[in-house]
């Protein structure tokens, strides 16, 4: 199965996720899975004016999309939420979705967050399988991590 590891990540930490999933996918099952990332301008977090996708991943080719993003200030960040707002078409497509915020409680964002992406995911006709949360600051960050790449390995 294609898999692409489609992602936005300003400062690195939901890249770093990504890069453990996708070890984790290649190592279990053998085949590769590639990490495709938004890139946007203006998505910084002093920047107030509107955001340009400048980087739009082709994502036709996979049929298993993993699909992450951080938090800013309690919701999805801007970039992945504009993406799949008006981007994204998933129909047929087996989706698995990450997030990834600061503060150990997901109640200060997570939730909110994923539950944002989950949304915009099935409105854009994919079925979402499998959802993980990582708490940046949480000691137990290495095995949500950890959880989070064997969850979507079930995807
Ligand atoms: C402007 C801004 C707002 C943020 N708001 C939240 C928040 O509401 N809750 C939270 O837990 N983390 C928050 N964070 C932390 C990020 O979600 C967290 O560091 C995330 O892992 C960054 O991912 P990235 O390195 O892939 O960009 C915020 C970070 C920034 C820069």
């Amino acid at each position: 199965m294609a898999t692409g590891i489609l992602i936005y990540s300003y400062s690195g930490n939901t890249l770093a996720v990504a890069e453990r999933i996708k070890a984790a996918i290649e190592v279990t099952t053998g085949e590769q899975a590639k990490i495709e990332r938004i890139m946007a301008e203006n998505a910084g977090p002093n920047s107030g004016n509107p955001i340009i996708l400048k980087d739009i991943p082709r994502i036709d080719q996979y049929d298993r999309l993993i699909i992450g993003a951080p938090i800013n200030a309690f919701s999805l960040c801007r970039a992945m939420t504009m993406y799949l707002s008006g981007h994204a078409e998933f129909s047929g497509k087996h989706v698995g979705c990450f997030i990834t915020q600061h503060f150990k409680h997901s109640f200060l964002g997570g939730s909110n967050g994923l539950k944002q992406m989950v949304g915009l995911c099935e409105k854009a006709g994919g079925e979402v399988e499998q959802t993980a949360i990582i708490h940046w600051s949480s000691p137990k960050r290495e095995a949500e991590i950890d959880d989070a790449a064997a969850l979507m390995l079930k995807v």
